[in-house]
């Protein structure tokens, strides 16, 4: 176990890097460490460095060989014992990149070799200090076969480049900015290359070059634009420019992750550079253009500064998902942004905080550093800061991160230094905030009201609390900013007072006690309240909304969160009325709600669709415990008859909608269409099916998957020739092969497992990372009548195939394993199943990823 307690800065700084790396059969690298010991270090330390599956065939001190008594190896580390003050080590070490299946490293992807350093694949390319404190100028000379790898890159700038004899050629990159190891890249490949240009409001031109696969060219635009946009964001809103001439972004097809900030040069999954309209939902559109805004903000939040341990990762990560989140809000539907957000919060984080692997945003504890990019330091951690930002104001928020980014530009910083820089410049003591990052566990904020008419008086009694979990038995009390709102009879908003400090503004309760008592007098009739607007907290609200409330919740309110939230509470309390029995009085409020609704649309067609939106398996699934998962995916499927059958009418007017242009107008109307045309498709009509399968052939992906979609659980011959029709079309098209791989492996239909399973030996089916979380990711989240299939068939699957994996890629594994872990939760009879499945993986001998993992849901 690695713990947070044990920080303790390097002895060694690492002032210049310079590497020589050659490209052959096998990858040699020759590097000079410029090294020198820290002021204050203890004098006697040896030099200890990392480095993991590299071959060392030399190494000197300033020049001299050092003897083999000299130095030690081991399993992950080089020991010099005896060394100077300030000295040049040389070592030249040789790895493989065709065997490399961790893909970390230096490794393979088609047809270019490419690194992944972030947290600790640095030292699998040569012996270094691979921790994010010690920032290094690189210089790299990279050379390789000219036919072959036509593109040498690295970060910063080519200063140099020729050839190397025959048939070889090889370039320099130097980067001007120190940076930890981790943001170290270099890629050699024959890929596209795709130039824009970006020019800074201080006057620096900046080319803007994309490397794909041949072929992929004319995918590229929407990643630029998106790059354009993010750039013109961070200038406008931040006032944070670009530091380099160059700015590219190398798509992979192989690629664990989403994408990767290295400096100058950002690897991307490929899926989250390339889009065309063809190939590509709206729902793809808007991962691209979050995720090249994500990586480019890093390049500040992380880069510029980063962070001084891998326990400070939400530093970085909190920040910048936090930046993208309102990149995204302001760029496209506020409302429909945060739905989206809360939704993958629920969905992930939620479960995290209340299960096995339960951490604070930043941990005290881990045994493997790629365990710890957790939705937990992502979406809780942009949670936090978006808290903060509505204590403080947005204003004063952005000149806080300013005052961090100037006080720490070029260092190694601690989530610890951002909330001093927040206090400097707010003037506000933000302790409590601190106790956020340090507890993990979802608050619950129980809320009931009393109107007495007499005196004229409204009260809302507040409480907190939160459970403890797996990980911290005790908790304690957390600052909630709950906005509200209370309404009178005639559903005007009450304009109310502050009442701080509970009641710092108009609009927000700043929950800071385990209890607390808020009065509001001279009101004339009982108030109708509101709370959570934007979603203004992470935490579960209790408040006895009745069905009429939530009603015109959903039908009046202003604030589309609050709206969709209580639209998801008429759901939830349908879904569990028909759990429990029969359709009764929460169904026809749902019903009746939604046929109003419909008859008076917001204008914003893309909220209507989220309001109408039945929650996904995998929502539902992380929010009712215990869980009996055919008991909701009977009472789900009860509901989406139904709601088809109430809206016959108006669903079927949405869903002769097929727009193809990718105007924000025509995707809400895609989105609605596809909805309705999803509901419809569960009434055995051959009218909507003939529909669905037009949709299917339709030239344009969202409306080509919302086909596939509406037709996905039924055993029709629509069904059979459009998955067919879809599979030959897109045979050669991985990224969107794997969308048909995920269509399948979440089909409702009968026989799931025996389909999996004939998924995963299918001719088509290559594994890589996409591809393995296509089927399998999809099979355990989306699909749980076959994955909780009665006789564990479904765990047991899942467990046999992840052995397979973690052999060749733990972090890979590591993820998927997820869905093992929370057995606890499940029916007994499922649970047992389950834990058994997981037991069944520990026995295989996984690796620390998967083991530290099963160990805790095992505990
Ligand atoms: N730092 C990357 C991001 O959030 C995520 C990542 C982590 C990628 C580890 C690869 C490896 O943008
Ligand atoms: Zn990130």
């Amino acid at each position: 176990m690695i713990l947070r307690s044990d920080y303790r800065a390097s002895d060694f700084l690492l002032d210049r890097i310079e590497l020589h790396v050659s490209v052959e059969a096998l990858t040699t690298v020759e590097a000079w460490l410029h090294l020198r010991r820290r002021p204050g270090a203890d004098p006697a330390a040896s030099l200890v460095l990392d480095g993991r599956g590299i071959e060392l065939l030399s190494i000197e001190l300033d020049g001299t060989p050092i003897a083999p008594s000299g130095y030690r190896i081991e399993p992950e580390q080089l020991v010099v014992p005896a060394v100077p003050d300030a000295f040049v080590l040389r070592t030249l070490t040789r790895n493989d990149p065709e065997k490399n299946t961790v893909l970390e490293g230096w490794y393979r992807s088609g047809p270019m070799l490419c690194t992944q350093c972030e947290a600790q694949g640095f030292s699998r390319i040569t012996y270094a200090l691979d921790r994010p404190d010690v920032l290094s100028r690189f210089r790299v000379r990279l050379e390789a076969e000219t036919a072959r790898y036509p593109v040498l890159l690295a970060n910063g700038n080519c200063v140099e480049s020729g050839d190397a004899g025959p048939g070889r050629h090889y370039a320099v990159w130097e980067d001007p900015h120190p940076k930890p190891c981790y943001l170290f890249a270099m890629v050699a490949g024959d890929l596209a290359c795709v130039e824009g240009r970006h020019r800074t409001p201080s006057g620096r031109d900046v080319a803007l070059r994309f490397y794909v696969d041949r072929g992929n060219e004319n995918r590229v635009a929407h990643a630029m634009e998106s790059l354009r946009k993010a750039m013109q964001w961070d200038e406008s809103v931040y006032g944070l420019e670009y530091d380099l001439d160059i700015y590219m972004v190398v798509a992979a097809r192989d690629f664990n992750m989403g994408a990767m900030e290295n400096k100058g040069l950002n690897l991307f999954n490929a899926r989250f550079v390339l889009a065309s309209p063809q190939t590509a939902t709206d729902v793809d559109y808007d991962g691209v253009e979050s995720v090249i805004a994500h990586e480019y903000f890093h390049n500040w939040t992380g880069n510029r500064v980063t962070c001084r341990d891998w326990f400070q990762l939400s530093l970085k990560e909190g920040l910048t998902v936090y930046r993208d989140q309102c990149f995204s809000a302001d760029l496209g539907s506020r409302d429909v942004t945060r739905i989206e957000h809360v939704r993958t919060l629920r969905a992930l984080q939620f479960p995290e905080d209340a299960g096995p692997t339960a951490h604070p945003v930043r941990p005290d504890a881990y045994a493997e550093v790629n365990n710890l990019y957790t939705a937990t330091v992502y979406e809780k951690g942009a949670e936090i800061l978006r808290m903060l930002a509505s204590v403080i104001g947005e204003e004063t928020f952005v000149a806080g991160i300013g005052h961090y980014l100037k006080q720490h530009d070029g260092t190694a910083a601690t989530v610890e230094d951002l909330l001093a820089s927040l206090e400097a410049v707010s003037g506000q003591k933000l302790d409590g905030f601190r106790r956020w990052y340090s507890q993990s566990g979802t608050p619950s904020v129980e809320i009931t009201d009393e109107y007495d008419a007499a005196e004229g008086r409204y009260t809302l009694r507040l409480r907190q609390h939160t459970a403890p979990t797996h990980d911290q038995a005790q908790k304690t009390v957390l600052p909630i900013p709950l906005r509200f709102s209370l309404r009178d009879d005639d559903g005007q908003l009450l304009q109310l007072s502050p009442q701080p400090p509970l009641m710092p503004r108009a609009d927000l309760i700043l929950l800071e006690a385990a209890e607390a008592e808020l009065r509001f007098d001279n009101i004339e009739s009982r108030p109708t309240p509101a709370f959570l607007h934007g979603f203004s907290a992470p935490v579960k609200l209790q408040y006895a909304y009745t069905p009429d409330a939530l009603s015109a919740l959903v039908l009046n309110e202003e604030d589309g969160f609050l709206r969709w939230e209580a639209s998801q509470r008429l759901m939830f309390d349908a879904l569990f009325e028909t759990m429990n029995g029969e359709p009764g009085e929460h169904s026809r409020m749902l019903l009746h709600t939604l046929q109003v609704l419909a008859a008076n649309p917001p204008a914003d067609k893309a909220l209507l669709a989220e309001l109408l939106r039945l929650p996904a398996e995998s929502e539902l699934a992380a929010q009712i415990e215990p869980l009996d998962p055919h008991a909701v995916t009977r009472a789900r499927d009860g509901l989406r008859h139904a709601i088809a059958q109430a809206l016959t009418g108006p669903l079927s007017v949405w869903a002769a909608w097929m727009p193809t242009d990718l105007s924000p107008e025509n995707r809400a109307r895609r989105s609605l269409s596809n909805l309705a045309l999803w509901y419809l498709g569960h009434l055995n009509s051959a009218r909507i099916r003939k529909l669905a399968l037009e949709r299917a052939h339709s030239p344009n992906m969202s409306l080509a998957i919302g086909g596939l979609a509406a037709l996905r659980d039924s055993d029709s011959a629509e069904r059979e020739e459009a998955m067919d029709a879809f599979h030959l079309r897109f045979r050669d098209e991985p990224l969107v092969l794997d969308k048909w791989f995920a269509m399948e492996a979440a089909s409702a239909r009968p026989a799931g497992l025996e389909r999996v399973t004939a998924l995963l030996t299918h001719p088509d089916f290559k594994p890589n990372p996409n591809r393995t979380r296509a089927v399998l990711g999809t099979f355990m989240r989306e699909n749980l009548r076959s994955f909780h299939a009665p006789d564990g068939g479904g765990y047991r699957l899942l467990a046999t195939e992840l052995a397979k994996i973690d052999a060749g890629n733990p972090q890979l594994a590591a993820r998927l394993v997820e869905g093992l872990l929370g057995w606890r939760r499940l029916v007994p009879a499922l649970g047992e199943h389950m834990r058994a499945a997981l037991e069944q993986l520990a026995q295989a001998g996984p690796s620390r990823d998967v083991a530290e993992k099963i160990g805790k849901a095992l505990e």
